[in-house]
């Protein structure tokens, strides 16, 4: 797999399913989302070596906070404790954390968690990772135009895009749902507009490299048109015909 992906790739993942792998086990949810941690650690190491130069991860949804509180509680733990133990390994291997979504209303000690570990990996190339907690895309798109609006800027496509939570690494070009659903969530609405998608029948925390590769060689047989047509995509006739 290593070296057929020609460009650096932006993979953008809805990891889904931690409630139902645990639900299967007669487990708590707390525990699908505990190995939900290890299946993005395995996905994290096996990036650079298939050319995905940016990875991003919906881990948090806006609407998340819904859920009953001691499953909120305990996703904020399992960050905490996650950032504590993982952060010297993304160090050594790397790996440029940034976390995507708003700060306001998160506590001061997943905040510092936050701040903590993208300050320490700020310096590293190999691979970024976007973790998208406390995010939606709506959330994005307002907070981007009043921002614009705020500062007496004209919004046009471009102004806005440069606005967006993942401005830094521009859009995805495969977006892989797990866990068997077919929506987006509220994900990245206005990034994923020309995403190749890609749905996975596995539930997050059994997601591994080779369903990974399963995906890329999908998103290798795609077609990337951006409205043209294939013949101009081939190269079989000049731009203007
Ligand atoms: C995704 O898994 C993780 C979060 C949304 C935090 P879920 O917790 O949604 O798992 P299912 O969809 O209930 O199985
Ligand atoms: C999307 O999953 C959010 C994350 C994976 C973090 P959800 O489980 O919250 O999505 P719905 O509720 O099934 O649409
Ligand atoms: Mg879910």
């Amino acid at each position: 797999m290593a070296g057929l992906v020609p460009t650096p790739l932006h993979v953008a993942i809805v990891m889904d399913g931690n409630g139902r792998w645990a639900s299967k086990r007669f487990l708590p949810r707390i525990a699908g989302h505990k190995q939900g941690v290890d299946a993005l650690k395995l996905i994290v190491r096996a990036c650079p070596s298939r050319g995905i130069s940016v990875l991003t991860v919906f881990a948090f949804s806006s609407e998340n906070w819904n859920r009953p509180a001691a499953e909120v509680s305990g996703l904020m733990d399992i960050l905490v404790l996650a950032l504590s133990k993982e952060v010297p390994k993304l160090q050594r291997d790397g790996v440029q954390i940034r976390f995507v979504g708003a700060r306001d209303n998160l506590s001061a000690r997943v905040k510092k968690g936050l701040e903590d570990a993208e300050a320490a990996t700020a310096n590293n190339s190999a691979l970024t990772l976007n973790v998208c907690f406390n995010y939606g895309g709506r959330w994005d798109i307002v907070f981007a135009a009043a921002k614009l609006a705020d500062a007496g800027t004209l919004i046009t496509e471009k102004s806005l895009s440069g606005a967006l939570a993942l401005a830094h690494c521009g859009d995805p070009d495969l977006l892989i749902r797990t866990g068997n659903e077919k929506r987006l969530s509220n994900f990245l609405l206005w990034q994923v507009a020309y995403a190749e998608l890609y749905f996975s029948a596995l539930l997050w925390p059994d997601f591994d490299e080779s369903e990974l590769d399963s995906a890329l060689l999908e998103f290798r047989s795609r077609e990337r048109r951006f409205g043209k047509t294939s013949a101009q995509i081939s190269g079989n006739v000049a731009s203007d015909a």
